[in-house]
């Protein structure tokens, strides 16, 4: 049961300040906009894609993509819209690209980075060097022959796409999972050895010395063995002056595997090793508001890590995910929008539903966390209207289970059947002039997980 008593904590806002506030945020949206950053019009408003949400960050939001789909309208047009950044799924494997020694075809993967080039999304390269698409012959080479296979494989496709990836995944899944912290058996790594991965890095960073270099791999999104053997790598590497820039997180989620509790902390301390941390293939199985919670706190924990530069979500639409039937992504079959995208637009700063255009209702939400104490904290929403007046609004919050909301105020409550989603709304006269701002606050009961709350879009009348 939620008990949701109601403490009335101080007058409502706006206070001075916030006058202040906003004349500096839309100083800066201005800056901004001169930039060409971001488009605003009126007053500061929120930006309403993920990309150019993300880009407000400092970030990029990225999304795999196949060639085959490139299309269909709506495919195309969602891509194009939402994301700034794409990662061929498949064309750049080993298997599309050289399924036969010495002999490259690059057709599928040009399409995805003219397609990328020409609406100027950046373009994460996927993958030079992996045990898994990599074709019989590699593993029937001898060690001296796989080694020239293996460096020629890299110059090859680097150099074909030379100046034109941002980062390249140069190893992928180089480690075992479980507790052994031992590499994963393969034709590299079973004739090679070790050092196939350093070899691999050293002749990247030749062939394209322009592309950042990241290390991929799934089950290291917390800290675990598995992430504690590549964790050491990286340290060796950055140590020995191998050249290593980033690593990349797939982060594959679902009910078995969820968005580990240490997920922030983990990517922290690989940033700390001096490496750019990526979220390179994000999915997280399930539906509505709990995974849309999931998402948000994936979101909240790259933004709190500075060396956090992107995200990539794997795939654009759920009907062709390569786990269509967890529904992991942000767009439904139809390309509607899920919970869980408007979760990543609210957690990136932007605002989907009311923010925008020109003079229709609408308002946009921030959250900030106040007094905190051992066991609980206190969250609190400052609701803002665009650039019309509006005369009621509506947030959903939404808690990570075993978390509950224990006292609101400012605000009229309503709880959906799992008691983690609470919809706020106004407590009584809910009316705003454009651009003004009110705020509610709550209470968080930890019960041992720290989360931030994940907002909904705002919705105003
Ligand atoms: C997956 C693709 O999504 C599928 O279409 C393909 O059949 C298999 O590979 N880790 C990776 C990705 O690094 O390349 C994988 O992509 C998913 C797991």
């Amino acid at each position: 049961m939620v008990t949701n008593s109601s403490v009335e904590r101080g007058p409502t806002r706006p206070e001075p300040r916030s006058l202040a506030r906003r004349a500096l945020v839309l100083g800066t949206a201005l800056l901004l906009a001169g930039a060409g950053v971001t488009a605003l019009s009126g007053t500061a408003r929120a930006a309403s894609t993920l990309g150019a949400a993300a880009a407000e960050k400092g970030r990029y939001f990225g999304t795999a993509v196949a060639a085959n789909h490139l299309g269909e309208s709506q495919y195309a047009s969602t891509l194009n819209a939402e994301f700034n950044s794409v990662t061929p799924e498949n064309e750049m494997k080993w298997d599309a690209v050289e399924s036969s020694r010495g002999s490259f075809s690059f057709g599928s993967a040009d399409q995805i980075v003219n397609h990328a080039q020409s609406r100027g999304m950046q373009v994460r390269g996927h993958t030079l060097v992996w045990h898994s698409q990599l074709p019989g012959w590699v593993g029937g080479l001898g060690a001296s022959e796989l080694r020239s296979a293996m460096n020629n494989h890299i110059n090859q496709v680097m150099q074909h796409y030379k100046g034109k990836i941002a980062a390249w995944d140069v190893v992928n899944e180089a480690f075992q999972d479980g507790g052994s912290g031992a590499r994963r058996s393969s034709p590299f790594q079973d004739k090679l050895g070790d050092g196939f991965i350093e070899e691999a890095f050293r002749t990247a960073r030749a062939a394209d010395p322009a592309a950042k270099l990241c290390y991929n791999d799934y089950n290291t999104d917390g800290i675990n063995a598995k992430s504690n053997a590549v964790y050491n790598m990286v340290r060796d590497f950055k140590a020995r002056g191998v050249p290593i820039d980033c690593v990349g997180f797939q982060s594959h989620f679902n009910s078995a595997s969820p968005v580990p509790g240490d997920y922030r902390a983990n990517l922290q301390r690989f940033a700390d090793l001096g490496v750019d941390v990526q979220i390179t293939e994000l999915d997280i199985e399930g539906s509505g508001s709990s995974q849309a919670a999931s998402y948000g706190n994936v979101v909240n924990a790259c933004l709190a890590v500075s060396r956090c530069t992107g995200i990539t979500v794997w795939g654009v639409t759920d009907k062709y995910s390569w786990r269509a039937s967890g529904t992991p992504l942000l767009f439904d079959g139809n390309y509607s929008k899920k919970p869980a995208y408007d979760a990543v637009l609210t957690a990136l700063g932007g605002s989907g539903g009311g923010g925008g255009g020109g003079g229709s209702a609408g308002c946009s939400v921030s959250y900030s966390k106040a007094e905190e104490w051992s066991d609980r904290f206190n969250g609190r929403v400052t609701v803002t209207a665009g650039n019309a007046p509006i005369s009621t609004w509506t947030v959903s919050v939404t808690v990570t289970p075993p978390q509950k909301i224990s006292a609101t105020w400012n605000g009229s409550p309503t709880w959906d059947s799992s008691g983690n989603v609470m919809t706020m709304r106004p407590n009584g006269n809910g009316s705003l002039a454009a651009g003004a701002s009110t705020s509610f606050g709550f209470t968080v009961m930890k019960n041992g997980n720290s989360s931030a709350p994940v907002l909904g879009s705002c919705t105003a009348s």
